[in-house]
């Protein structure tokens, strides 16, 4: 295979989803159809349930399930499919964010009674901000859902994009009959809840086919009548080129659990979703990833679990050229070369040490502490990927040393721990206190427990009162510095000596943009 064949084979995406809306479901039949696994059950679902937040054990577990669905990559047709897999807790919103940037597309899963959730909402303006191409699959409708009618309306209202549906329910819940594909014509009947039947086709060159009444019944072919005509009289036919550009998405019907409906989406899905495209650098070039020259960047840091050993994972995508082991690569940030002897690739839930990987793939790079994330990796250029910031976080707390012994240890665990981007340490200008900050609540309990059990340091979390750590920037240096000079007792330091304001309330916040309006405030650390 031509280095271009094995580009364009590959398709590299991630599910998103609201918790429980049928994500890990959706991936484990992905992964049966690619006959990467053979029986059900084998992907763990990752979610950390409210109800288990302090038991610890618990945050273990997940952590290894976690690195094993990482990555799943799988073989289809000629294909080769890369999963990325997104955290499902929702406190890990930045984690999420950050393995968007390393996918070409994504399948956006909704739960047909639910509808639209926050979570769904949340996830699809970061793919909004990025043009991800998007495909819909509406899952669980051997339950009593919505009207499928409904149910686009709400997406295209709600999540403010267009939808073309390409398959359609008929009946839903305890009538729910089969869905009827839209462009190859054709029926594929529901026989009920076994969770190992496959589903019989009915290949039909009319919708008036008589056949259809004696399937599903006079009432039920009716329906599909008027709503195929409705459909071709509402929706355009689907543009692939509005799909690649993140402008209209397609959707699917089914249900994950009995493995209805997968195989529509995942041809269609190999047929339209983009190969891995080209990346913008902060330098303002773009790294095509026919380029000969290997290029990649690092989206993901996961810690060993066993904390003897102190090495990690650094998850890296590969936008340009070939990966090879062995070979001299060069760190931009630490204008290091390094060199990967045991380089890791993620086959559904086996990893293998392997020779060579292409624009698209992911690999695991074991790291002794070189990588942070957003780091790049090449064979020279001095290069940074775009679009893996940091965002601001939203809780906030004072980190105090309870054991003066182990200052050190307390420090390479904080640095480590927010390295692999569990959180973010600022430091306060004038006092060089710690304060660190998380999206969400449960990372003050995992980083606890991971500073004493990994690095054997004690520290307590305390109380600040704190809204907002905005990234500061002014086009006036002088001007940045006099605010900075205003505002000392609210300046802190990021991990890389960004300047960040740490605003105790909105109302403080905007005093501060009322009274300097040449400072601009960031709520991401790129901009
Ligand atoms: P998530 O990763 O998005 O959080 O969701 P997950 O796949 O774990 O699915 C959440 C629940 O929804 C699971 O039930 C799963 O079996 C169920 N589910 C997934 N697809 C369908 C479907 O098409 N129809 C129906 N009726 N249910 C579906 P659970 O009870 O939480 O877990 P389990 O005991 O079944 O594993």
């Amino acid at each position: 295979m031509t280095f271009t064949e094995e580009i364009n084979r590959r398709r590299t995406f991630a599910i998103i989803a609201h918790p429980d809306a049928g994500k890990t479901t959706l991936t484990e039949k992905l992964l049966l159809f690619g006959g990467a696994i053979q029986t059900a059950g084998a992907v763990k679902s990752n979610k950390i349930k409210k109800a288990t937040t302090s038991d610890f054990m618990e945050i273990e577990k997940q952590r290894g399930i976690s690195v094993s669905t990482s990555v799943m990559a799988f073989d289809y047709k000629q294909y080769k499919v890369n999963i990325l897999d997104t955290p499902g807790h929702e406190d890990f919103a930045e984690d999420t964010y950050r393995t968007l940037s390393a996918v070409d597309s994504v399948i956006m899963v909704i739960d047909c009674v639910k509808g639209v959730e926050p979570q769904t909402r949340k996830l699809l303006e970061v793919c909004r901000m990025r043009n991800t191409p998007v495909i819909v699959f509406i899952n669980k409708l051997d339950r009593e859902g919505q009207n499928p009618f409904d149910l686009l309306d709400e997406i295209e209202k709600e999540l403010k994009i267009k939808v073309r549906p390409m398959t359609f329910p008929i009946g839903i819940g305890k009538s729910f009959k089969g869905v009827y594909d839209l462009t190859k014509s054709s029926l594929n009947l529901f026989q009920g809840d076994s969770k190992t039947t496959v589903e019989e086709t009915l290949t039909i060159t009319d919708i008036n086919d008589k056949q259809i009444n004696k399937r599903i019944g006079e009432d039920f072919a009716a329906q599909l009548r008027t709503d195929v005509d409705l459909i071709n009289g509402v929706y355009d036919q689907l543009d692939v080129k509005k799909y690649l550009e993140g402008q209209i998405s397609p959707v699917f019907f089914g249900s994950a659990v009995n493995n209805f409906g997968i195989a529509e989406l995942l041809d269609c899905f190999v047929e339209i979703a983009p190969a891995p495209k080209a990346r913008d650098t902060e330098e303002g070039t773009t790294i095509q990833p026919d380029d000969k020259k290997f290029s990649g960047f690092v989206f993901k840091i996961h810690a060993n679990l066993d904390p003897k050993h102190r090495d990690r994972i650094a998850f890296l995508r590969i936008c340009s050229g070939t990966f090879e082991r062995n070979k001299y690569y060069y760190n931009v940030r630490e204008k290091k070369q390094l060199r990967f002897s045991n380089p890791t690739a993620f086959m559904a839930q086996q990893k293998s040490v392997i020779d060579e990987a292409f624009p698209g793939d992911v690999i695991g790079l074991y790291d002794a502490g070189n990588f942070k994330i957003g780091d790049s990796l090449t064979e020279g250029a001095d290069i940074r990927f775009k679009g893996i910031p940091s965002f601001s976080p939203e809780l906030f707390r004072y980190v105090t040393n309870l054991d003066p012994m182990k200052t050190k240890q307390l420090q390479k665990g904080l640095e480590q721990l927010t390295d692999e981007g569990v959180a973010q340490l600022f430091t306060k200008k004038i006092d060089g206190r710690k304060v660190i900050g998380t999206v969400g609540a449960l990372q003050f309990e995992v980083i606890q427990h991971r500073l004493k059990a990994e690095y054997n340091a004690s520290a307590s979390f305390d109380q600040i009162n704190l809204y907002k750590a905005l990234w500061i920037s002014s086009n006036d240096r002088k001007k940045l510095e006099a605010f900075m000079q205003d505002r000392n007792a609210h300046i802190a330091y990021d991990k890389d000596q960004r300047p960040v304001f740490l605003a105790e309330s909105p109302w403080l916040l905007q005093m501060a943009q009322e009274k300097f309006p040449d400072i601009k405030f960031h709520v991401k650390s790129e901009f």
